[in-house]
């Protein structure tokens, strides 16, 4: 029987390859052991779309992401394409299917395994247990506002401008997502902004305060500002929950806490857009990650972050909850028996690569279920 869940696999360049190999592994066995299909399509995207076709996102990969349910996304960039103009960057794949599919709102669990709490830049006590969500705005403000660019004064000197737009129905839509994933958590939301040095972060505050206590009364909010944040982040990031920003202060936000768990290649992301009338919505899924140049070809990246990253996918595109947890499960249970890539090897553990990695949590999950 064909499936109704439309899956599209971009792989990308680099590493994204390799490590979205041993998700097919988990796809297949979730075929084989839960009688669970999707109708997979594959697409390119990145470098890989360039050599191909000449474009970093082709009209057709586009086409196909809008037709799909969900999009499992590897990674895309490298030196190999450095010389090329900026339209032609292999970046700009990931950044046109945000834009063209309206995908606002980037979640960011970042979350310590408890095999891996030595490995956080802060002492192991401060983040064990650490599980937190940064939702970050990802199609306004400063990275697309108007008027942005580099212009030559009267004097001769040179200006660059950018500018921080947020419009009251962006800044809500992004909040619901933030507060409806409170609700599922520790149903707080820490919302943060410099509303005491920018309008736009005004704004924010009022509309963020509005919808909260209109629709999520039941939900704890608090405003902070960014940079308190950051500090606090470093310093008790246990009292967070969920923490929501604009596309700026998520992203600076977001690679901070990403730093506080040890490992990029252990951490996964979703970028979700709005729900239509039937409440589907498009989302890709990606790791955090890049496509990590030098290493690629090795064999030896981490499938975590991918791994992770279709969990999500499960659990945001196909309310897959049960099998999303079965993965994150057999992931942890791999750590706790010692197996480490080398991004997150540790003294006393064996070092595998990438499809050993890939194959041991198939294994897990042969026996939690
Ligand atoms: P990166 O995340 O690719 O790599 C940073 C460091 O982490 C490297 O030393 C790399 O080997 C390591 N690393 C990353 N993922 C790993 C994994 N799964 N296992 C083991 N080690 C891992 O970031 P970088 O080097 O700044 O960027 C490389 C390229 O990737 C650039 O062209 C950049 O623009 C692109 N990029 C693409 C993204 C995307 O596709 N969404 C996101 C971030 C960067
Ligand atoms: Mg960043």
């Amino acid at each position: 029987m064909a499936s109704n869940k439309k899956l599209l696999i971009l792989p990308g360049d680099g590493i994204g390859p390799e490590v979205v190999r041993e998700v097919r592994r988990v796809i297949e066995w979730m075929d084989r052991r839960r009688s669970v299909s999707f109708d997979i399509s594959e697409g390119v995207v990145g470098g890989a779309a360039l050599d191909a076709e000449g474009s970093p996102c082709p009209d057709e990969t586009v086409a196909a992401a809008r037709a799909a349910d969900a999009v499992l996304f590897g990674s895309v960039g490298g030196p190999k394409w450095d010389s090329l103009p900026f339209e032609k960057r292999p970046e700009l794949g990931v950044l046109r299917l945000r834009k063209d599919l309206g995908l606002f709102a980037n979640l960011r669990p970042a979350v310590v395994l408890d095999p891996l709490a030595d490995a956080s830049s802060l002492k192991a006590d401060l983040v064990r247990g650490l599980d937190l969500m940064i939702v970050r705005e990802s199609t306004g403000g400063i990275y697309f506002g108007e008027p942005r660019g580099i212009e030559i004064m009267a004097d001769g000197k040179r200006r660059g401008i950018d500018t921080e737009v947020y419009t009251e129905d962006e800044i809500a839509r992004v909040a619901r997502v933030a507060f409806d994933l409170a609700r599922k958590r520790r149903n707080k939301v820490t919302s943060v902004e410099k509303a005491n040095v920018m309008q736009s972060g005004r704004l924010w505050r009022a509309v963020v305060g509005e919808i909260g206590r209109a629709e999520f009364p039941d939900v704890e909010l608090e405003h902070m500002y960014a940079d308190n944040c950051a500090m606090q982040l470093c310093s008790r990031p246990k009292q967070f929950d969920v923490i929501l920003g604009s596309n700026l202060f998520g992203d600076v936000l977001s690679d901070l806490a990403a730093a506080l768990t040890g490992s990029l290649g252990m951490l996964p992301s979703a970028t979700l857009g709005a729900p239509d009338a039937s409440g589907r919505r498009h989302a890709l899924y990606e790791p955090v990650h890049g496509s990590a140049p030098d290493i690629a070809g090795k064999g030896i990246a981490n499938p975590c972050a991918q791994m992770l990253s279709f969990a999500m996918l499960l659990r945001w595109s196909f309310e897959m909850e049960e099998d999303a947890k079965l993965i994150e499960t057999a992931v942890q249970r791999v750590l706790a028996g010692g197996l480490r890539t080398a991004d997150i090897m540790q003294t006393g553990m064996a070092r595998v690569g990438t499809s050993v990695m890939g194959e041991a949590i198939v294994r897990e999950l042969d026996k939690l279920s």
